[in-house]
């Protein structure tokens, strides 16, 4: 039997009513939407988190988050930097500062809109979390297709062409198989299928709910699916960050704008960043001792951060930062690497 739109979503609905993940951020399948009125605010942060973020990394930022800021009115009042060191460590920092545009353009208008269409309309909300919202905090009939669910629908109808070129084809057979009724726990119950049983390379069809009408299952190989074009490899950057230190202080300023770690704390550096070809300004003046490097991977390019200790007043913004306290700092996670690479050093 083939893929078709009533057995799937009745057969994964079934299986979610038994399987479905106890999450925080979930209502337990089939129950009523719940009335309280921060319900699509923890819908919202919870997508916006999970994008390109696992479960287990989102989970003690998601408490925080909602124990610092419980309602959409209260993020919408907060400080960006606040906001923006609450954030560090999750990576992807244009959702943080995105997130706060949206809170206040939701709390202006006195609320989260209800449709897909709308919710389109918000600042920073792409096409992935508007459905998301639609269909699990309010009900709505909306397909949602993130990376597990691509994965799921590729071996449900064999769609053999190579992704990203097979996103139109999958979006079409998700949208068939979308029940009218529970879009939100079908969409949930693709999410969970597809991190617990339809696994990446070593799916566990034998405990599938939908085994039956699977169509890669049939041919023998579903792991090979969805085949996926070849990536270029990331160029390669390097860059050199500084550690100048005075009185059990280090220097830390406040990355511009809404480039790359836009609006985070970070280290001084050379401006690596900046540069097309990934090399960086003349170093800072003064007398410098290396400290080593680190590497950190970003979604576009490698990253090798030398690191290099100046003695000598620091030149522009910036602030002292104890080092006592560096923690509370909010470093994403490339400079909490170097913090780490100095402070070993200190002895
Ligand atoms: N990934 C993205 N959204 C999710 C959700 N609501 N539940 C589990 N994993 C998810
Ligand atoms: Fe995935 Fe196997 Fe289930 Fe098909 S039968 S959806 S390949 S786990």
């Amino acid at each position: 039997m083939t893929a078709s739109a009533k057995p799937v979503s009745a057969a994964l609905l079934h299986w979610y009513d038994r399987h479905a993940r106890d999450l925080p951020w979930r209502n337990p399948p089939g129950a009523p939407r719940p009335s309280d009125p921060a319900w699509p605010f923890r819908v919202w942060l919870s997508e916006v988190m999970l994008q390109q973020t696992t479960v287990a990394a989102v989970k003690p930022y998601f408490a925080r988050f909602l124990a610092t800021w419980p309602t959409v009115e209260a993020l919408a009042m907060a400080d960006d930097a606040d906001v923006m060191s609450a954030w560090a460590g999750l990576g992807y920092y244009s959702r943080a500062r995105n997130l706060v545009k949206c809170a206040r353009a939701v709390a202006a208008r006195g609320g989260f809109p209800q449709t897909e269409a709308e919710l389109r309309e918000l600042p920073g909300l792409g096409p992935y979390t508007a459905a998301a919202i639609a269909a699990i905090a309010f009900g709505a009939r909306a397909v949602v297709v993130d990376a597990n669910v691509e994965r799921v629908v590729a071996r449900l109808f064999a769609i053999e062409e190579p992704l990203p070129g097979a996103r139109k084809p999958i979006r079409e057979r998700a949208e068939a198989i979308t029940p009218r009724e529970r879009a939100g726990d079908f969409a949930q119950a693709m999410m969970d299928l597809g991190s617990s049983i339809c696994t990446t390379r070593d799916p566990k069809c034998l405990l599938c709910p939908l085994a039956d009408m699977c169509e890669a299952r049939a041919a023998g190989d579903p792991a090979r699916l969805p085949i996926k074009a070849a990536k270029k490899p990331k160029p390669e950057r390097n860059g050199r960050a500084y550690w100048i230190e005075r009185d059990a202080q280090v220097w830390l300023v406040t990355r511009p704008g809404n480039g790359m770690l836009g609006g985070m704390r970070a280290l001084p550096d050379d401006g690596w960043s900046a540069q097309a070809d990934g090399s960086g300004d003349a170093p800072l003046p003064g007398k410098g001792e290396p400290l080593g490097a680190v590497r950190h991977v970003f979604t576009h390019a490698s990253l090798t951060l030398e690191l290099v200790r100046l003695e000598g007043m620091p030149a522009g913004e910036g602030e002292w930062w104890p080092i006592e306290r560096i923690d509370e700092a909010g470093l994403p996670t490339l400079y909490a690497k170097a913090a780490r690479l100095a402070l070993a050093q200190r002895g």
